[in-house]
């Protein structure tokens, strides 16, 4: 099979006595895109691209990443930018709207948020049922999806009220759950939100308040916090998010959509990623120990968690944001000495200048720097995939809507190189 690109924008493919035109088409910015959509019914051939390395699944017009430049953009605005000068919830409307909103859209909007941070008191009733030690992993893909047996009235995806009023609920309701999750796990009573509170203060409060004593919130970790969710808001065609729009268009509800990214997003090779980063740290505990650990690395009996990414062949723009958190964080909290950040450093260094990992394009991803952040603030480390949930639900949200109102949406069913037996005859079991 040859294929080549004609002037007037088509690609032709030639595939035997076949030949095939497509058009190309053009983002607003990005590598050009064949449309192979009539491929089958022309050509009958199918396209072989596992992982999907190749394949566009969609349109959209969210978020942006060119990889080998190190650049994401949400709605055209650069992911450092949005860290610096904006809030998630800020954020938050910028993905589910396309514009960033004036001060009355934005008062509206962090308003309604925040009157919808409450659950359903029988629904705190629901995390009682979990075993005691049950990963809050597993509690929020449960939780998540056990919001349409709560909402029911905001699960019809051709209502476009009840569209914006599930994820209006999400987004609220997603930090309470997450808190909860974390204290089911800790043995201590359930901490409700408070109205005054910024969305990040609120959800640091419901995790590290108790009875016995108010948890007085730090202006600089509620920040760091806030930054982190925005670092997390949407990372265009991942595979948590590509589960949650295959998972949506069948017409599933939007809260069994969510929970089903979730449970994409757990994998280690995914956002459980941020959880093995700190254990890799933890395993390599002093400086002495790096270069020992790197050659198990080269010697492949092990990967450098927090390192490489699928569409990053540059530094991940995340990670350079959230390497200058860490150090903020671990300022205020008195930790600037923390051993596990000097290894990290450390470790970076080397793999920057280490031709193994230079050849490879590996660099530093988000999760690097996030776990040993997350666990000065206070964080276990199986709260690290948790909070990367409650970030990316906004992300979700958006690439769901904008998949229920396209046009050309269709129910996702792939194809497949079939290389099972061809077809037999039935033998019957006594004969076998
Ligand atoms: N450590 C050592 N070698 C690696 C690593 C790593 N972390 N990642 C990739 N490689 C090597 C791999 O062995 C291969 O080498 P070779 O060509 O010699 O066989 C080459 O780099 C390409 O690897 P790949 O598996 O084809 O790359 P991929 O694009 O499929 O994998 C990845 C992307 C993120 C799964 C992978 O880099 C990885 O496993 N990283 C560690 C886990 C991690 O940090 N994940 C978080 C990703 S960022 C958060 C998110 O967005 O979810």
């Amino acid at each position: 099979m040859d294929s080549k690109v004609t002037p007037g924008g088509n690609a032709v493919f030639t595939i035997g006595d076949k030949t095939v035109e497509m058009p190309i088409l053009k983002g607003s910015t990005g590598p050009d895109v064949v449309d192979i959509r009539k491929l089958y019914a022309e050509a009958d051939v199918f396209t072989y691209d596992p992982g999907f390395t190749s394949t566009a699944s969609c349109e959209s017009q969210i978020t942006y990443i060119d990889g080998d430049a190190g650049v994401l953009l949400y709605r055209g605005y650069p992911i450092d930018q949005l860290a610096e000068n904006s809030s998630f919830l800020e954020v938050c409307y910028l993905l589910l709207h396309g514009e960033l909103p004036t001060a009355t859209q934005f008062a509206e909007f962090e308003r309604t948020i925040t009157y919808h941070t409450m659950l359903h008191e029988q629904f705190d009733r629901f995390f009682q049922t979990f075993r005691r030690d049950a990963h809050p992993m597993a509690i929020m893909v449960g939780a998540v999806g056990a919001l349409s047996a709560f909402y029911h009235d905001s699960t019809n995806i051709h209502d476009e009220r009840q569209r914006q009023i599930s994820a209006h609920r999400m987004i609220a309701k997603m930090p309470t759950i997450a808190a909860r999750a974390f204290k089911y796990a800790v043995g201590q009573p359930f901490v409700y939100p408070r109205n005054e509170l910024g969305y990040a203060d609120n959800f640091l409060r419901m995790c590290f308040a108790v009875p016995a004593e108010d948890y007085k919130v730090n202006k600089v970790l509620a920040r760091a916090m806030d930054r982190i969710f925005i670092l997390h808001a949407d990372h265009e065609q991942n595979a948590s998010t590509s589960t949650v729009r295959l998972a949506g268009s069948s017409g599933a509800n939007p809260f069994a959509c969510i929970a089903a990214g979730i449970a994409c997003l757990w994998g280690p090779s995914h956002g459980g990623a941020n959880e093995e980063a700190l254990n890799m740290l933890k395993e390599i505990g002093t400086v002495d120990r790096i270069p020992e650990y790197v050659q198990g690395v080269k010697d492949r009996r092990y990967r450098l968690m927090g390192f490489g990414h699928r569409v990053y062949k540059n530094y991940d723009p995340r990670a350079k944001v959230m390497q200058k958190t860490c150090h903020e964080v671990l300022d205020v909290l008195g930790k600037r000495d923390e051993p596990l950040l000097q290894v990290a450093m450390e470790l970076e260094r080397i793999a920057l200048s280490d031709p193994y990992f230079v050849e490879r394009k590996l660099y530093p991803n988000i999760d690097f720097y996030s776990g040993i952040t997350l666990s000065a603030m206070g964080f276990p480390s199986e709260m690290f995939t948790v909070l990367f949930a409650l970030a990316r639900t906004v992300g979700w949200i958006a690439q769901w809507k904008e998949m229920i109102e396209d046009p050309s949406q269709k129910i996702g069913r792939p194809r497949q190189v079939y290389t099972g037996p061809t077809i037999r005859e039935f033998v019957p079991i006594e004969k076998r």
